[in-house]
């Protein structure tokens, strides 16, 4: 049994998990209905994406206001309808850290980073898996798949194990970060190397699902996934105290989470819980940037990025799945795109550890580049209340740090009486 913890007049209290509201599945293009039940992940009729849609109701004072913060929080607006397949290893309810320091630096006054590293397999694909992995239970699916450039591989394959499911992935063949594979080892998940990039992996599960209905596919045009992963826009609303911010700046690589984070800010608008929505601002790798052409081209198609390249391994990906839904979400917040160089990223990712103490994987570091490129270009004012999501957590992808100068250290000699002597030298 799954519980959410809540306080009302000081007292802690544990509540089982409720339904949910009602909800369809719907296309995203031409707003074709389907049952939540159906095993689907393209509309029938037009091809299109699909998404969960709920019926709003507007509350003052919505049910999980005293309920503490994470995913199932907001189990209202989850798609889950049976409580005993709920699949949870305590995600969500990350830091929303305030940062001065880096703020100074960037010349803003409010700016936050959103830590998603803080997250059970340290990255945000936990709050999509603890929701898709639990509707897979509720549909009676058995073996779960994904492509993956990592992480959603190491989520997954966590969620798969909790739940005692088979798990499948496909990675591109050395082109995954070693702390991830490592995670998709110990959790038992059966792995397969493709040669190629990700985008071919990804066309290959495609495949695969649609011929081969027992395999349940897991990335992100599976709409029950995205649906957890919006629940990262409730959480900086309530961590603001009812306010969303005025821009958010987070690396986009299939797009799932800038979709799916827009999709949140705007459910929190409707029911009445905050009056704005923030400017979406996607970051992608300067070699790997097929949303950032679209957008600066004003261009409502994307074209594939062949050979996509970066150090920032979880978004090389030159074909993204979501990208009606992220071209969408950009244009009407008002939002945009930009490219950021390899060496920036490995800057930014100095930077805010240094600063602020925050050690995040080069993918999450892009979006702190491309803050600091925004900024310059003089796309945030001073003033914003900015967020910056940092998606993965740095011991991800250890080597890349070796590339990183190195500060200096010291050899002692263990039997040196007093070695405070070096520490005056500094
Ligand atoms: N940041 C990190 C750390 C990621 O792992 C990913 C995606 C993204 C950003 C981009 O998110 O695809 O929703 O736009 N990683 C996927 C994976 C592709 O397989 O782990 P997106």
């Amino acid at each position: 049994m799954v519980y959410c913890t809540s306080r009302t007049g000081g007292k802690t209290h544990r509540e089982p998990i409720g339904m949910p509201w009602r909800y369809s599945l719907r296309c995203f293009n031409c707003h074709t209905e389907y049952s939540p039940r159906e095993t689907r992940y393209h509309c029938e009729k037009c091809g299109g994406l699909l998404e969960a849609k709920f019926q709003l109701p507007r509350l003052k004072r919505p049910p999980w206001k005293d309920r503490s913060i994470g995913v199932w929080k907001y189990r209202e607006l989850l798609p889950i309808d049976t409580e005993q397949h709920i699949v949870t290893l305590n995600e969500g309810g990350t830091g929303l850290h305030r940062c001065q320091r880096l703020g100074k630096e960037l010349g803003l006054k409010r700016l936050y980073v959103k830590n998603e590293g803080e997250n059970p397999t340290c990255s945000f694909k936990d709050r999509g898996m603890t929701v898709a992995v639990s509707k897979a239970r509720e549909l009676g699916k058995k073996k779960l798949v994904c492509a993956s450039t990592g992480n959603t591989a190491a989520s997954l394959s966590a969620y798969c194990a909790r739940a005692g499911l088979d798990c499948f992935v496909l990675v591109p063949k050395g082109k995954v970060a070693e702390g991830k594979m490592l995670q998709v080892l110990i959790h038992g998940a059966r792995i397969f190397q493709a040669e190629g990039d990700f985008d071919a992996a990804m066309d290959s599960v495609v495949q695969l699902t649609n011929k081969r209905r027992a395999f349940y596919l897991m990335n992100s045009i599976n709409p029950f996934r995205l649906e957890g992963q919006k629940t990262l826009a409730y959480e900086i609303c309530d961590q603001l105290d009812g306010k969303a911010p005025d821009a958010l700046v987070l690396p986009v690589g299939n797009g799932g989470n800038i979709s799916a984070i827009w999709k949140g800010f705007g459910e929190f608008q409707e029911i009445g819980l905050v009056r704005n929505r923030p400017r979406m601002l996607g970051i992608q790798a300067e070699h790997a940037a097929p949303i950032v052409r679209a957008v600066k081209t004003k261009s409502d198609k994307v074209r594939a990025v062949k050979n996509p390249r970066t150090v920032a391994t979880a978004i090389r990906i030159g074909s993204p799945v979501n990208s009606t839904k992220v071209l969408r979400a950009i244009e009407e917040s008002d939002g945009s795109a930009e490219t950021v160089s390899d060496s920036l990223i490995l800057e930014a990712q100095r930077t805010l550890a240094r600063l602020e103490g925050i050690f995040v994987e080069p993918a999450s570091a892009a979006a702190i580049a491309g803050l600091s490129k925004l900024r310059e270009q003089g796309m945030i004012d001073p003033s914003d209340l900015v967020v910056c999501v940092t998606t993965g957590h740095g011991l991800k992808d250890p080597s890349i740090v070796a590339r990183l100068p190195r500060s200096e250290s010291y050899t002692l000699k263990i039997t040196e009486p007093d070695w405070t002597g070096h520490l005056e030298r500094l």
